[in-house]
C-alpha cells in the first residue's frame, strides 16, 4: 500500500503547494471536471488538462466533424512497420495533433497483448510479441513526451480481450504476468511515461483499479512518478483510494463522492489523497499546465505525408507470384473490386474513433497512380452492416442552405434549448457544448437529394427511440435492439433499424428523425446518433457475376476485402475469423477467370483467406488510416517497397490457433496457456499457421551472410542481391535447449530494420541485454550458460544461428 513517506524524489518540491490546498479542493483535482479535463485551481497556477483519445491520431475533447483530425494508421499497422524510429515519429506526430487541439495527455498507446486472435481491439494493440510491444510503446512514449504532450500506456493489465470487460476476473500465472502482460508497461515506464490507464477488469480476484499491481511493480519496482488516471468509469468505490490509482475520469466520480467525509471521518486516509494530488501536479508541470511555463512547443507536421508514410511500412505483402508490382505503365484495363476499395476502413471502432477530414480510398489512389489505364470498379460483395452516414454532397440544411443537417434540442416541455449546423449525420456527443443530459428530444433535419431513383433503405442506429419522417410522413417509429450489456458499445458502435423509401435522382427529400432520449446511467451526458442508408438488398451472385464480368475483361483484378465496423470495434470480441459477407466466394470467383488477381486486406486482425493459394499476391493494408489509398497504391505500383512484417501469426483457420478463449466462464478467463502465446503456442503444438509471425514479403531479393556476437550485441550481415533498394527487417530469438525452467521454444530478443541498394551489404546491430534471456523467478533470473541465437526473416525462417554463452 502507498504510503506518503515514500514519495518519489520528483514530486517533493510540490509539497509547498499541496499544503496550500483545502481537502475539498485536493478531493476535487483527483476526479475530473468532466469527460475529458481535470480541475483547474487558478489560485495555485493551476489550468485545466485536458485528456483524449486516439490512440491512432487526436481526437480532441469533441467528437465532431468541424473540428477534424489527422488519422495515422492503426496500433497493429503500426507494429508491422517493426521500426521503433516510426513510432518515435508516430508519436510526435500525435504530439503535435494534441497541441493543435489542446489536449495535454494522450489515452494511448494500446499495448494489451494480441492473445487470441478474436480479440476485439486487436486493431488497436500492437503484437502478440511482448519485445516488439515493448519497443514500439517506449519509442512511442517519448515521441509524444519529448514533444511535452503526456502519453498514457494502456489498459494496465490483462485486458487483452472484451467480453464482459468491467468485470472479468482475469487468472494469469505470475510468470506469464511478467514476462508478457506487463512487459510492455515496464518498457513504456522505464521510457519515462508520465501516466499510466488501469484497466476496467479484475487480476486475480481484484479490479484493476484496487489492485496491488498499480503499487507492485508499478511504483515500488519500477519508480513509476506518473499519474494513474482509471479507464472511464473505472472507479467502482473508495476501496481505490488507499490502492495507487490516482485520477478517477471522468469527473465528478459517483464512486468517490464521498471522499471529504470518508477522509474526515476517518475511512479513508488523507495522505494516500495528498500522494494522488502531488502526483497530478507533477503531471501539469510537466505538461505545462501548472504556474508560467509554456507548454513544449511541438515539431511541425506534414499530416498527410506522415501517415501515408507510416501506412506504407505497416503494409505487409504476404503473398507474391510475380505480379507485383504491376506495371502501371503498361497496364490497359484494371477492374477494382469490393466495397472497402470504395469505402476503405481506415480505422478501428470504439473510443479509437478520431474523424478525419477526408479519407483516401483504395479505388481513387489507384485511378490516379495508373492514369493511363482504364479502371472500371465494381463493389462485388456487400461487407457494410447497419446504416452509414449520408455523403455530405448529397445534404442540405434547412435552417441555412449549406451542406449539412440541423440539429436541435428540446427540453420536456418541447423548448428549444439548443441548435447546431452539422456536416455529418453520424454524430457522438460525448463532451461539447450541447445540453444533452438536459434534452428530452434531439431532432435532426436535412434535405436529400439521392443520386440515382430507386429503392433506400433509410434509417437510424443509436440507442434511443425514433420517429423518422420522409417529406412529413412517418415512416419509421421505433428503437434499434440493443444487444449484449455493454452500453459503451452499443454507444460507440449503435445498432439500427430503417425502412424501405423510394426516391428520385435529383429530387430535394425532407428527413426528420425525432430521437427520445432513454436515461443512461453513466453515460446521460453523452449521446449518439446517425441518420444513414443501409446496404441495398441485392442478390449476392448477381453482385460476384459483374464482378467476374469486369475482371475476365481486364489486365489485372484488384480486389479489396475487409471487415466493417460490426466485426473490429471495441467492447465486443470477434466469434470467428472470416470475412464477412460472400467476400470469399467474390475472391473465389475473379481468380477463376484467370485474370491475375491481387487481393488486398482491409482489416486490423487476422482472417482467414481460404483462398490464399488461388491468388496472384496478397497483400495486408490493415486499418492504415486517412491515407489508406495511396498506401495501397504506392505498394501495388511499386513505388514504395512494402515494408510491414507481421506482428501477428495469420491462421489459415480459427480451429488451427492454439490459444482462442476470450469468454470467461464463471467471471474468470484463465489464461492456461501461460508462457505460451501467440508463435510460441504455435510452436509448441507443432502447428502450421497460413503466414508466420515475422513474415513479409519485399520486392529485392536478399542474402543472409554471417551472424556473430561482439559483446552483448549480435551483428547481422544481409546482400541485397535483387536490383531495386529494399528493406528488410532483421529478427532474432533465442532457444535455450537444456533449460531447468519451462520456456517458450523460441522467442524475441531483438530486431532492426535495414535499407540497402541493390548490390548493398548492410550489417545490423542489435542489442541483446541478458534480460532478455531472463525469466522471472520472483526476480529477473538469467540462467548461465549456452542458448543458441537465431536470425533471419521471421520466426519460421532463421538461416543465421550465434552460440550465446550467459555469465554466472
Ligand atoms: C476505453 C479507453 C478510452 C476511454 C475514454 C474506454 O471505454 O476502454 O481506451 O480511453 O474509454 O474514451
Amino acid at each position: 500500500m502507498p504510503d506518503i513517506a515514500t514519495h518519489p524524489d520528483t514530486v517533493r518540491h510540490l509539497v509547498p503547494l499541496l499544503d496550500r490546498l483545502t481537502l475539498e479542493q485536493k478531493a476535487a483535482l483527483v476526479q475530473g471536471a468532466d469527460f475529458w479535463t481535470t480541475v483547474p485551481l487558478p489560485e495555485i497556477g493551476l489550468r485545466a488538462m485536458t485528456l483524449s483519445d486516439g490512440p491512432a491520431g487526436v481526437r480532441g475533447p469533441r467528437w465532431d466533424e468541424r473540428e477534424p483530425s489527422l488519422n495515422l494508421p492503426s496500433g497493429s499497422a503500426l507494429a508491422a512497420s517493426w521500426d521503433i524510429d516510426l513510432a518515435y515519429r508516430y508519436g510526435a506526430a500525435a504530439a503535435s495533433e494534441a497541441r493543435r487541439k489542446g489536449v495535454d495527455v494522450v489515452l494511448g498507446p494500446t499495448i494489451n497483448l494480441h492473445r487470441s486472435p478474436l480479440g476485439g481491439r486487436h486493431f488497436e494493440c500492437f503484437s502478440e510479441d511482448p519485445e516488439l510491444s515493448a519497443e514500439l510503446a517506449a519509442a512511442y512514449v517519448r515521441g509524444l513526451q519529448d514533444n511535452g504532450v503526456a502519453a498514457t500506456p494502456k489498459h494496465y493489465v490483462a485486458n487483452d480481450s472484451e467480453t464482459d470487460r468491467f468485470t472479468v476476473d482475469v487468472r494469469v500465472d505470475e510468470r506469464a504476468l511478467r514476462e508478457l502482460y506487463l512487459l510492455p508497461f515496464e518498457r513504456a515506464v522505464e521510457a519515462g511515461a508520465w501516466t499510466l490507464m488501469s484497466a476496467y477488469n479484475a487480476v486475480d480476484g481484484v479490479t484493476m483499479t484496487e489492485n496491488d499491481l498499480l503499487e507492485t511493480p508499478l511504483n515500488s519496482e519500477w519508480g513509476f512518478d506518473g499519474v494513474v488516471i482509471s479507464d472511464w468509469t473505472a472507479v467502482r468505490s473508495l476501496d481505490a483510494v488507499p490502492a495507487a490509482q490516482d485520477l478517477a475520469m471522468p469527473g465528478p466520480a459517483p464512486a468517490w463522492a464521498d471522499l471529504v467525509t470518508a477522509i474526515r471521518d476517518g475511512r479513508r486516509s488523507e495522505a494516500d489523497l495528498d500522494r494522488k494530488v502531488l502526483r497530478l501536479l507533477l503531471l501539469a508541470e510537466r505538461v505545462g499546465a501548472l504556474g508560467d511555463a509554456a507548454p513544449v512547443e511541438p515539431a511541425p507536421l506534414d499530416g498527410p505525408a506522415f501517415a501515408r508514410a507510416a501506412a506504407i511500412e505497416g503494409t505487409v505483402l504476404l503473398h507474391n507470384a510475380g505480379v507485383l508490382p504491376v506495371d502501371a505503365a503498361s497496364l490497359g484495363r484494371l477492374a477494382v473490386i469490393g466495397q472497402n476499395a470504395r469505402e476503405a476502413r481506415t480505422q478501428g471502432g470504439g473510443s479509437a474513433t478520431v474523424i478525419p477530414e477526408a479519407v483516401v480510398s483504395p479505388l481513387d489512389a489507384i485511378r490516379t497512380a495508373v492514369p493511363g489505364a482504364d479502371v472500371r470498379y465494381e463493389i462485388g460483395a456487400v461487407v457494410q452492416e447497419g446504416v452509414a452516414e449520408i455523403p455530405l454532397a448529397q445534404l442540405r440544411n434547412p435552417a441555412t442552405g449549406e451542406a449539412g443537417m440541423r440539429v436541435a434540442f428540446f427540453d420536456a416541455e418541447g423548448t428549444e434549448l439548443f441548435a447546431e449546423n452539422r456536416r455529418s449525420t453520424a454524430l457522438v456527443w460525448f463532451g461539447g457544448d450541447a445540453p444533452i443530459a438536459a434534452s428530452a428530444t434531439v431532432v435532426f433535419e436535412t434535405l436529400y437529394t439521392p443520386a440515382e431513383t430507386g429503392e433506400i433503405e433509410l434509417g437510424f442506429a443509436g440507442a434511443n427511440p425514433g420517429r423518422l419522417f420522409v417529406d412529413e410522413g412517418l415512416v419509421l417509429d421505433d428503437a434499434p435492439v440493443i444487444e449484449g450489456s455493454d452500453l459503451g458499445a452499443a454507444f460507440l458502435n449503435p445498432p439500427s433499424i430503417t425502412a424501405t423509401v423510394a426516391v428520385e435522382a435529383g429530387r430535394e427529400t425532407a428527413v426528420r428523425v425525432e430521437f427520445t432520449r432513454a436515461a443512461a446511467g453513466a453515460l446521460s451526458g453523452a449521446l449518439s446518433a446517425t441518420l444513414g442508408i443501409a446496404p441495398e438488398r441485392t442478390d449476392p451472385a448477381e453482385l460476384i457475376a459483374r464482378a467476374v464480368a469486369e475482371a475476365a475483361a481486364s489486365d489485372v483484378a484488384i480486389v479489396v476485402v475487409g471487415t466493417n465496423a460490426k466485426v473490429e470495434s471495441e467492447g465486443y470480441d470477434r466469434t470467428s475469423l472470416d470475412l464477412p459477407g460472400h467476400q470469399d466466394d467474390l475472391v473465389r470467383a475473379v481468380a477463376a477467370t484467370g485474370t491475375p488477381t491481387v487481393v488486398v486486406v482491409n482489416a486490423g486482425s487476422p482472417v482467414v483467406l481460404p483462398w490464399a493459394g488461388e491468388v496472384a499476391a496478397i497483400v495486408q493494408g490493415y486499418f492504415g488510416g486517412q491515407e489508406f489509398g495511396h498506401a495501397i497504391a504506392d505498394v501495388l505500383t511499386g513505388t514504395a517497397e512494402p515494408g510491414g512484417r507481421l506482428p501477428t501469426t495469420w491462421p489459415a483457420a480459427l480451429a488451427d490457433v492454439p490459444v482462442t478463449e476470450v469468454v470467461p466462464t464463471d467471471g474468470r478467463l484463465e489464461y492456461r496457456e501461460g508462457l505460451h502465446i501467440g508463435y510460441r503456442a504455435w510452436l509448441k503444438a507443432d502447428a502450421e499457421p497460413a503466414f508466420p509471425f515475422g513474415h513479409g514479403l519485399g520486392y529485392t531479393t536478399w542474402t543472409w551472410d554471417a551472424a556473430q556476437r561482439v559483446g552483448d550485441t549480435v551483428e547481422v550481415t544481409l546482400v541485397n542481391t535483387g536490383e531495386r533498394a529494399g528493406k528488410h527487417v532483421v529478427q532474432v530469438y533465442a532457444e535455450r535447449a537444456d533449460s531447468t525452467v519451462e520456456r517458450p521454444a523460441r522467442w524475441l530478443v531483438g530486431f532492426a530494420t535495414v535499407q540497402a541498394a541493390p548490390g548493398e551489404t548492410v550489417t545490423a546491430a542489435i542489442p541483446v541485454p541478458s534480460r532478455r534471456l531472463a525469466h522471472w523467478a520472483g526476480e529477473w533470473v538469467v540462467e548461465p550458460g549456452e542458448y543458441t541465437l537465431r536470425a533471419g526473416a521471421s520466426v519460421a525462417d532463421l538461416p543465421l544461428t550465434v552460440n550465446w554463452t550467459a555469465a554466472k
